[in-house]
Protein backbone atom coordinates (compact mmCIF):
# COMPACT_ATOMS: atom_id res chain seq x y z
CA UNK A 1 0.00 0.00 0.00
CA UNK A 2 1.08 3.46 -0.86
CA UNK A 3 1.12 6.40 1.27
CA UNK A 4 1.09 10.23 0.27
CA UNK A 5 3.60 10.81 3.35
CA UNK A 6 6.41 8.63 4.59
CA UNK A 7 5.23 8.99 8.42
CA UNK A 8 4.04 6.11 9.98
CA UNK A 9 3.94 6.51 13.62
CA UNK A 10 2.03 9.54 15.26
CA UNK A 11 2.19 10.27 18.59
CA UNK A 12 0.24 13.31 19.74
CA UNK A 13 0.34 14.73 23.21
CA UNK A 14 0.19 11.30 24.74
CA UNK A 15 -0.49 10.94 28.67
CA UNK A 16 -1.19 8.97 31.08
CA UNK A 17 -1.47 9.28 34.87
CA UNK A 18 -1.01 6.44 37.53
CA UNK A 19 -2.67 8.35 40.04
CA UNK A 20 -0.17 11.67 40.80
CA UNK A 21 2.30 10.86 38.97
CA UNK A 22 2.12 11.21 35.46
CA UNK A 23 4.14 9.04 33.86
CA UNK A 24 4.36 10.33 30.17
CA UNK A 25 3.45 13.59 29.99
CA UNK A 26 2.08 15.49 26.52
CA UNK A 27 4.75 13.80 24.60
CA UNK A 28 4.46 13.94 20.47
CA UNK A 29 6.52 12.81 18.13
CA UNK A 30 6.30 10.96 14.26
CA UNK A 31 8.29 8.15 13.25
CA UNK A 32 9.32 7.27 9.55
CA UNK A 33 8.69 4.98 7.37
CA UNK A 34 11.65 2.57 6.99
CA UNK A 35 13.36 4.75 9.93
CA UNK A 36 14.74 3.43 13.08
CA UNK A 37 13.24 5.97 15.75
CA UNK A 38 14.58 5.65 19.11
CA UNK A 39 13.64 6.72 22.77
CA UNK A 40 15.83 7.29 25.10
CA UNK A 41 15.61 8.94 28.83
CA UNK A 42 17.14 7.46 32.16
CA UNK A 43 15.57 5.02 34.12
CA UNK A 44 12.08 5.86 35.17
CA UNK A 45 11.77 8.35 32.41
CA UNK A 46 8.66 6.87 31.02
CA UNK A 47 10.06 4.61 28.06
CA UNK A 48 8.23 1.62 28.81
CA UNK A 49 5.13 3.50 29.53
CA UNK A 50 5.37 5.31 26.38
CA UNK A 51 6.00 1.94 24.22
CA UNK A 52 2.83 0.29 26.40
CA UNK A 53 0.60 3.25 25.18
CA UNK A 54 1.62 2.28 21.70
CA UNK A 55 1.20 -0.71 21.55
CA UNK A 56 -1.71 -1.01 23.38
CA UNK A 57 -0.91 -2.52 26.17
CA UNK A 58 -2.37 0.46 28.48
CA UNK A 59 -4.39 3.04 27.86
CA UNK A 60 -3.50 6.98 27.59
CA UNK A 61 -5.73 9.81 29.67
CA UNK A 62 -5.24 11.78 26.43
CA UNK A 63 -3.35 12.09 23.80
CA UNK A 64 -3.13 10.23 20.72
CA UNK A 65 -1.32 7.65 18.66
CA UNK A 66 -2.29 7.07 14.81
CA UNK A 67 -1.03 4.19 12.48
CA UNK A 68 -0.52 4.83 9.06
CA UNK A 69 -2.95 7.77 9.08
CA UNK A 70 -5.70 5.39 11.21
CA UNK A 71 -6.29 6.36 14.99
CA UNK A 72 -5.36 3.67 16.68
CA UNK A 73 -5.39 5.00 20.26
CA UNK A 74 -6.17 2.61 22.75
CA UNK A 75 -6.51 -0.54 20.82
CA UNK A 76 -5.65 -3.72 22.11
CA UNK A 77 -2.64 -5.04 21.26
CA UNK A 78 -3.55 -8.01 19.15
CA UNK A 79 -5.51 -5.52 16.75
CA UNK A 80 -2.38 -3.48 16.49
CA UNK A 81 -0.33 -6.46 15.31
CA UNK A 82 -3.40 -6.95 12.67
CA UNK A 83 -2.97 -3.99 11.73
CA UNK A 84 0.78 -4.36 11.31
CA UNK A 85 1.98 -3.12 14.30
CA UNK A 86 3.86 -5.65 16.44
CA UNK A 87 5.96 -5.52 19.42
CA UNK A 88 8.55 -7.31 20.73
CA UNK A 89 7.42 -9.23 24.36
CA UNK A 90 10.55 -9.66 25.78
CA UNK A 91 10.63 -13.70 26.06
CA UNK A 92 8.07 -14.22 27.96
CA UNK A 93 6.57 -14.57 25.01
CA UNK A 94 8.12 -17.82 23.75
CA UNK A 95 7.09 -21.53 24.62
CA UNK A 96 10.82 -22.32 26.12
CA UNK A 97 9.32 -26.15 25.66
CA UNK A 98 9.09 -26.01 21.94
CA UNK A 99 11.72 -25.84 19.21
CA UNK A 100 13.08 -22.75 18.21
CA UNK A 101 11.50 -23.77 14.47
CA UNK A 102 7.88 -24.52 16.49
CA UNK A 103 8.08 -21.07 18.21
CA UNK A 104 7.81 -19.16 14.67
CA UNK A 105 5.43 -22.00 12.93
CA UNK A 106 2.70 -21.19 15.71
CA UNK A 107 3.57 -17.31 15.44
CA UNK A 108 3.10 -17.42 11.63
CA UNK A 109 0.04 -19.03 11.71
CA UNK A 110 -1.70 -15.75 11.75
CA UNK A 111 -0.82 -15.50 8.23
CA UNK A 112 -2.77 -18.21 7.43
CA UNK A 113 -6.24 -17.25 6.18
CA UNK A 114 -8.77 -17.88 8.44
CA UNK A 115 -10.25 -20.19 7.20
CA UNK A 116 -7.73 -22.54 7.96
CA UNK A 117 -6.98 -21.91 11.28
CA UNK A 118 -8.36 -24.90 12.60
CA UNK A 119 -6.56 -27.23 10.38
CA UNK A 120 -3.81 -28.99 11.94
CA UNK A 121 -0.78 -27.12 12.18
CA UNK A 122 1.47 -29.19 9.73
CA UNK A 123 -0.96 -28.25 6.92
CA UNK A 124 -0.09 -24.95 7.34
CA UNK A 125 2.17 -24.23 4.05
CA UNK A 126 2.40 -20.43 4.55
CA UNK A 127 3.34 -20.75 7.82
CA UNK A 128 6.11 -23.64 7.57
CA UNK A 129 7.86 -21.39 4.88
CA UNK A 130 7.95 -18.08 7.17
CA UNK A 131 9.13 -20.08 9.72
CA UNK A 132 11.84 -21.62 7.00
CA UNK A 133 12.84 -17.99 6.04
CA UNK A 134 12.92 -16.53 9.31
CA UNK A 135 15.82 -19.00 10.44
CA UNK A 136 17.20 -18.02 8.03
CA UNK A 137 17.22 -14.18 8.01
CA UNK A 138 17.91 -14.84 11.71
CA UNK A 139 21.12 -17.58 11.16
CA UNK A 140 19.23 -19.84 13.49
CA UNK A 141 19.52 -23.02 11.16
CA UNK A 142 22.14 -24.36 13.35
CA UNK A 143 19.93 -24.14 16.48
CA UNK A 144 16.14 -24.95 14.44
CA UNK A 145 15.27 -28.07 16.54
CA UNK A 146 16.49 -26.61 19.87
CA UNK A 147 14.19 -25.81 22.01
CA UNK A 148 13.47 -22.47 23.17
CA UNK A 149 14.35 -22.61 26.91
CA UNK A 150 17.46 -24.02 25.90
CA UNK A 151 18.81 -21.17 23.82
CA UNK A 152 20.95 -18.10 25.72
CA UNK A 153 19.76 -15.49 26.66
CA UNK A 154 21.18 -13.54 23.66
CA UNK A 155 19.70 -16.28 21.39
CA UNK A 156 16.28 -15.78 23.34
CA UNK A 157 16.03 -11.97 22.92
CA UNK A 158 16.87 -12.15 18.87
CA UNK A 159 14.43 -15.52 19.11
CA UNK A 160 11.39 -13.21 20.27
CA UNK A 161 11.70 -10.59 17.44
CA UNK A 162 11.48 -13.49 14.82
CA UNK A 163 8.86 -14.09 16.71
CA UNK A 164 7.56 -10.58 16.24
CA UNK A 165 8.31 -10.50 12.49
CA UNK A 166 6.57 -13.45 11.54
CA UNK A 167 3.32 -12.39 11.00
CA UNK A 168 5.14 -9.37 8.65
CA UNK A 169 4.24 -6.26 10.29
CA UNK A 170 4.87 -2.78 8.67
CA UNK A 171 6.52 -1.39 12.05
CA UNK A 172 7.76 -3.38 15.00
CA UNK A 173 7.99 -1.91 18.37
CA UNK A 174 11.18 -3.46 20.49
CA UNK A 175 11.56 -2.37 24.13
CA UNK A 176 15.37 -2.66 25.23
CA UNK A 177 16.17 -5.55 23.27
CA UNK A 178 19.64 -5.66 24.05
CA UNK A 179 19.20 -5.64 27.88
CA UNK A 180 21.09 -8.38 29.92
CA UNK A 181 22.97 -8.98 26.88
CA UNK A 182 26.64 -9.46 26.87
CA UNK A 183 28.88 -7.35 24.86
CA UNK A 184 29.51 -9.34 21.89
CA UNK A 185 25.57 -10.52 21.62
CA UNK A 186 24.78 -6.29 21.92
CA UNK A 187 26.42 -5.97 18.84
CA UNK A 188 25.23 -8.45 16.92
CA UNK A 189 21.46 -7.59 17.86
CA UNK A 190 22.40 -4.22 17.37
CA UNK A 191 23.59 -5.18 13.78
CA UNK A 192 20.36 -7.42 13.21
CA UNK A 193 18.14 -4.36 14.09
CA UNK A 194 19.57 -2.24 11.21
CA UNK A 195 19.67 -4.53 9.30
CA UNK A 196 15.61 -4.58 9.21
CA UNK A 197 15.02 -1.35 8.46
CA UNK A 198 13.96 -0.49 4.91
CA UNK A 199 11.18 -2.33 4.42
CA UNK A 200 9.79 -2.19 8.36
CA UNK A 201 9.77 0.87 10.25
CA UNK A 202 11.29 0.31 13.87
CA UNK A 203 10.46 2.21 17.10
CA UNK A 204 13.44 1.25 19.96
CA UNK A 205 13.21 2.42 23.38
CA UNK A 206 16.24 1.87 24.61
CA UNK A 207 18.35 3.05 27.90
CA UNK A 208 21.84 2.22 26.09
CA UNK A 209 22.67 5.23 24.43
CA UNK A 210 25.92 3.55 22.44
CA UNK A 211 23.87 1.26 21.14
CA UNK A 212 21.11 4.30 19.83
CA UNK A 213 23.43 6.39 18.52
CA UNK A 214 24.99 4.04 16.74
CA UNK A 215 21.72 2.59 14.86
CA UNK A 216 18.75 5.71 15.02
CA UNK A 217 17.68 7.61 12.12
CA UNK A 218 15.81 9.98 14.84
CA UNK A 219 16.13 10.01 18.63
CA UNK A 220 13.21 11.29 20.83
CA UNK A 221 14.41 12.45 24.53
CA UNK A 222 12.59 11.54 27.45
CA UNK A 223 13.10 12.67 30.89
CA UNK A 224 10.11 12.93 33.96
CA UNK A 225 7.60 11.81 31.30
CA UNK A 226 8.16 14.65 29.23
CA UNK A 227 9.88 14.44 26.21
CA UNK A 228 13.27 17.12 26.30
CA UNK A 229 14.39 17.23 22.36
CA UNK A 230 14.49 15.35 19.85
CA UNK A 231 16.54 15.12 16.29
CA UNK A 232 19.28 13.35 14.22
CA UNK A 233 21.57 11.30 16.71
CA UNK A 234 24.50 13.81 16.92
CA UNK A 235 22.55 16.87 17.35
CA UNK A 236 20.83 15.10 20.25
CA UNK A 237 23.95 14.06 21.97
CA UNK A 238 25.47 17.69 21.88
CA UNK A 239 21.80 18.96 23.01
CA UNK A 240 23.33 20.61 26.38
CA UNK A 241 19.88 20.04 28.00
CA UNK A 242 20.35 16.47 27.24
CA UNK A 243 23.85 16.22 28.58
CA UNK A 244 22.67 17.36 31.98
CA UNK A 245 19.52 15.50 31.89
CA UNK A 246 20.94 11.85 30.78
CA UNK A 247 24.37 12.04 29.90
CA UNK A 248 25.74 13.34 33.14
CA UNK A 249 23.74 10.69 35.28
CA UNK A 250 25.15 6.96 34.90
CA UNK A 251 27.57 8.50 32.78
CA UNK A 252 29.27 4.90 31.86
CA UNK A 253 26.06 4.05 29.66
CA UNK A 254 27.30 7.14 27.67
N1 LIG B 1 1.45 0.59 36.25
C1 LIG B 1 2.07 1.56 36.92
N2 LIG B 1 1.53 2.08 38.04
C2 LIG B 1 2.14 3.08 38.71
N3 LIG B 1 3.32 3.63 38.35
C3 LIG B 1 3.90 3.14 37.25
C4 LIG B 1 3.33 2.09 36.48
N4 LIG B 1 4.15 1.82 35.44
C5 LIG B 1 5.20 2.66 35.54
N5 LIG B 1 5.06 3.45 36.64
C6 LIG B 1 5.97 4.55 37.05
O1 LIG B 1 6.11 5.40 35.94
C7 LIG B 1 7.43 5.91 35.86
C8 LIG B 1 8.02 5.59 34.50
O2 LIG B 1 8.32 4.19 34.43
P1 LIG B 1 8.82 3.49 33.10
O3 LIG B 1 7.91 3.87 31.99
O4 LIG B 1 8.97 2.06 33.40
O5 LIG B 1 10.24 4.18 32.88
P2 LIG B 1 11.49 3.72 31.97
O6 LIG B 1 11.04 2.63 31.07
O7 LIG B 1 11.88 4.97 31.24
O8 LIG B 1 12.55 3.30 32.92
C9 LIG B 1 8.20 5.30 37.02
O9 LIG B 1 8.20 6.23 38.08
C10 LIG B 1 7.38 4.08 37.35
O10 LIG B 1 7.54 3.73 38.71
MG1 LIG C 1 11.76 0.66 30.69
Amino acid sequence: MIHANDTVLSVRDLTVRFGALTAVNQVSFDARRGHITSVIGPNGAGKSTLFNLISGAIRPSSGSVSFNGVDVTGRAPQRLTKAGLARSFQITNLFFELSVFENLRLAAQALEPSSRGLWPVRRSAIALQRAEELIAQFGLAAKAHELAGYLSHGEQRRLEIAVALACKPAMLLLDEPTQGMSHADTEETGAMIKSLAGELSILLVEHDVGLVMNLSDHVVVMTQGAKLAEGLPAAVRANPAVQAAYFGQGSHHA
